[in-house]
């Protein structure tokens, strides 16, 4: 992508810090950090030149969203009615982009999403060719990352009390990610990729005994079953987020950038 140049980054938090440093090490000369924003300026102000999320959209040649599910669902329609592509890490948030099909169509924009801490999105894809019968992902997540999550309010689930392996959730990836809006992008990343968020079966389990983050995809198709389990090391700077997650960025932004594209 020759004409990428300037990056507008929205959310300058643990990912969105790593990013900066990509931009300004690894692809310095494919693109810089120009403009950057987040509802706390002081975080944004840290990492480059902060405007407002009009602004941002309105002068970047490609758009990064690290920030908020919340962001995402005003973010996008604006990013692809300018034609500017967009890399969104807040996944769930595009379950809530209405007509995000029409947007697509109408745009010269794309939107990149990373596989974030999962692995397997690669051969997932290959397979839903020729059509996948069940998709459940297993997420197991150690107490204190899941704290803040709605569903715990909902049901008066108080993590302090959890003395063992207890299952906090069992329902599709839309509900998945109205239960856990800072948790389970993966389950949306999954759901975009294959079956579509109504029909990816999604269970969160937790304990006092798990120190990581763990995502377990079992699916079943035409092609054969697919088994991926990946036990993630958390982000130096923020435990809810796996390091795997932050090397996804990467990982796209080259393939983006390079000359030879490998993985489906
Ligand atoms: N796709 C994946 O696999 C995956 C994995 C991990 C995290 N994530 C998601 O990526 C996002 C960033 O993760 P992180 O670990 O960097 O989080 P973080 O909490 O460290 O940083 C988020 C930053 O965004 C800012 N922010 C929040 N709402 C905003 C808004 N409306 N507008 C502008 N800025 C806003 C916050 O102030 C904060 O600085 C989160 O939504 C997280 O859920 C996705």
């Amino acid at each position: 992508m020759p004409h990428l140049k300037r990056v507008g980054l929205i959310g300058c938090g643990a990912i969105g810090t790593y990013i900066a440093t990509l931009l300004k090490d690894k692809f310095k000369k494919q693109a810089r950090l120009a403009f950057v924003c987040d509802i706390q300026t002081e975080k944004a102000r840290a990492l480059g030149r902060v405007v407002s999320l009009k602004t941002l959209v309105a002068k970047s040649d490609f758009i990064i969203e690290a920030a908020h599910a919340d962001v995402v669902s005003t973010l996008v329609p604006l990013a692809l009615k300018k034609n500017k592509s967009i890399l969104v890490m807040s996944v769930g948030g595009l379950l809530n982009v209405t007509h995000l099909a029409a947007l697509l169509a109408k745009s010269k924009g794309t939107v990149y999403i990373p596989s974030g801490a999962i692995a397997g999105i690669d051969a997932l894809c290959a397979a839903m060719q020729d059509g996948l019968q069940s998709v459940t992902l297993t997420t197991r997540k150690p107490v204190q990352g899941l704290q803040g999550a709605p569903i715990l309010k909902e049901k008066g689930i108080d993590l302090a009390s959890i003395k063992s392996e207890t299952v906090l959730f069992e329902g599709t990836a839309r509900e998945a990610v109205k239960a856990f809006p800072q948790n389970v992008n993966v389950a949306a990343v999954l759901s975009l990729a294959t079956l579509g968020p109504e029909h990816v079966r999604v269970k969160v389990i937790t304990s006092p005994e798990f120190k990581k983050n763990s995502h377990e995809i079992m699916a079943e198709g035409k092609c054969g079953k697919i088994r991926t389990l990946v036990e993630n090391e958390p982000s130096e700077t923020n435990p809810k987020t796996s390091a795997l997650a932050q090397y996804s960025v990467a990982a796209t932004l080259e393939k983006i950038f390079s000359k030879i594209k490998i993985g489906t």
